[in-house]
This record gives structure tokens, C-alpha cells and sequence, in this order.
């Protein structure tokens, strides 16, 4: 066993006072909470809450998209998203994100996972080569690929191609993974074994996922926010939110009564 292993920051991720304005359209009512590093946390709530919103601000995603604005903040490891000296660049190499619907690029196995090292001029064959067996490890996907790595990834199963999406985002080795629904395409088996590669992912990773299967959330989340209408309705560890919610609307959504 490794000995003096850092203790995990309690507030790795922290959401100060955040609200974000699409044009006139306000999606996200001043929002705070703490993001703990090495954990799993949970973004649930009803369509439109807000959860992609509050997600892929994380990595500054929504920047992208005309007419935004946003008030607060956000910081990683004390340092805001916002500082002039954060270059977005940077942010998204140490916070990957993985789509709900996976979106393999048209190429190899191997391909796609060196992506993003081919885009930074990284041509170094031996690093290459460790590169796509670490990443299809960690991702679990190693032993399935290993024999075809220059095949297309279109050839895979739906489950392999977000497997292989994941393998895609660690292989830079960022500090935080944001998966929007990365379940929401794929059959129950598929979802297991994502779950099981989620659980295995959070020593090495901070995981931020948005998910619409209640289910999914107790199985592999540590701490569990509930959205709703674009607050921060209820948030703490997840045993807590569904054995013992505390607001009604809370209880009202993982209970099914609304969706
Ligand atoms: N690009 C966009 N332009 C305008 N409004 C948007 C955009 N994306 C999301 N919204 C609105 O912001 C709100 C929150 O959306 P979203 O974060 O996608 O919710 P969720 O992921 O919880 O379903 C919704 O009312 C949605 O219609
Ligand atoms: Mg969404």
C-alpha cells in the first residue's frame, strides 16, 4: 500500500454565488456547493433544471455559445475559471468530459484515444503506443481492443464506443471527468459496466455526472445534488438525499412522481 497519499481536498471544486444567463433565458439561480476532489458526485433533477448548464461550465463549455453571461464563480484547486490566466486550452486538458450520445471521431481505436496528443504535435511512438494501453485500461476496454487497435472504432459496440470515449478524455490524464447522461444510448448491461468503470475511476479522478437514472446515482454516486427550475434544491452525500431528502420536491422527483 502507498503510504502518504494526499488527502483529498474537500472543496476541489468550488460553485461561488453562480448563476448563467442564455441571452435573456436565466438557467442557473445563484448556485454554491463544494465539489470534493476523488469523489463522485451526482447532478440530478428534472429536463431543464439546469444540470448541463452548471456541467459544462466547469470546463467553461457553455463560453462557446453566443450571447451568455455568467455571474459568480467557479474554481478548481482555488484557482478561478475565470482568472485572466487560466487559458480555456488548459482548462479542458484537466477537465475531461464524455457526452451522453459517445461521439468516436471516424478513425482507429488507437486514433482516437491519441487524439488529443496528435492535436499537440505529440508524435513520440513509444509514448503513443503507452499512451492507448493506459487509457483503454483505465477505461476497461483494453483486453476487448487489444488485437484490432487499428480498426475503426465505428466497428465497436455502443458500449465499447463510450468506453473508448472515456479512454479518450483520461488519456491526457486530466484531474476532473464531467459525464453528461454518458448512460442515457446504452443497454442496461453497457450501463453496468460503465457504472463498474466509474467506481474504479474516482482514485484517480474527480467525477462530475449528470444523470437521469435515479438507480445509476445511488449505485455509483458519493454526493448527490438535486436541481431544480436552476437551484440548488437539496445537496449532500447520496445515502443521505434518497434515504432522507429534506425538501419535498426532493422526495416528490426520486420517488417518480414527476419526472
Ligand atoms: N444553448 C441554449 N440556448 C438557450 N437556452 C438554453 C440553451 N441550452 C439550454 N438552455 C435552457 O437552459 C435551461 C437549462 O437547460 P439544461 O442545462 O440543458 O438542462 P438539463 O440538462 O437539466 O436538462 C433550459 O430551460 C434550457 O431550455
Ligand atoms: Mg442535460
Amino acid at each position: 500500500m502507498p503510504v502518504n497519499l494526499p488527502l483529498s481536498r474537500p472543496d476541489f471544486i468550488e460553485v461561488e454565488n453562480f448563476s448563467f444567463h442564455y441571452g435573456e433565458k436565466r438557467a442557473i439561480f445563484d448556485i454554491s456547493m463544494k465539489i470534493p476532489e476523488n469523489q463522485v458526485t451526482a447532478l440530478i433533477g428534472p429536463s431543464g433544471c439546469g444540470k448541463s448548464t452548471l456541467l459544462r461550465n466547469i470546463n467553461r463549455m457553455n463560453d462557446l455559445i453566443e450571447g451568455v453571461r455568467h455571474e459568480g464563480d467557479i474554481r478548481i484547486g482555488g484557482t478561478s475559471l475565470y482568472d485572466p490566466s487560466v487559458e480555456v486550452i488548459s482548462l479542458r486538458k484537466r477537465v475531461g468530459m464524455v457526452f451522453q450520445k459517445y461521439n468516436p471521431f471516424a478513425k482507429s481505436i488507437y486514433e482516437n484515444v491519441i487524439f488529443s496528443l496528435r492535436v499537440a504535435g505529440r508524435s513520440k511512438r513509444s509514448l503513443l503506443d503507452e499512451t492507448v494501453e493506459r487509457a483503454l485500461k483505465s477505461a476497461a476496454l483494453w483486453d476487448e481492443v487489444k488485437d484490432r487497435l487499428h480498426d475503426s472504432a465505428f466497428g465497436l459496440s455502443g458500449g465499447q464506443q463510450q468506453r473508448l470515449c472515456i479512454a479518450r478524455a483520461i488519456a491526457n490524464q486530466p484531474e476532473i471527468l464531467l459525464m453528461d447522461e454518458p448512460c442515457a444510448a446504452l443497454d442496461p448491461l453497457a450501463t453496468l459496466k460503465i457504472e463498474e468503470l466509474i467506481t474504479r475511476l474516482k482514485s484517480q479522478y474527480t467525477i462530475v455526472i449528470v444523470t437521469h437514472n435515479m438507480e445509476q446515482a445511488t449505485r455509483c454516486s458519493d454526493r448527490t445534488a438535486f436541481l431544480y427550475m436552476g437551484k440548488l434544491a437539496e445537496y449532500g452525500e447520496t445515502v443521505q438525499i434518497f434515504e432522507n431528502p429534506s425538501n419535498p420536491e426532493t422526495e416528490a422527483y426520486i420517488t417518480g412522481r414527476f419526472s
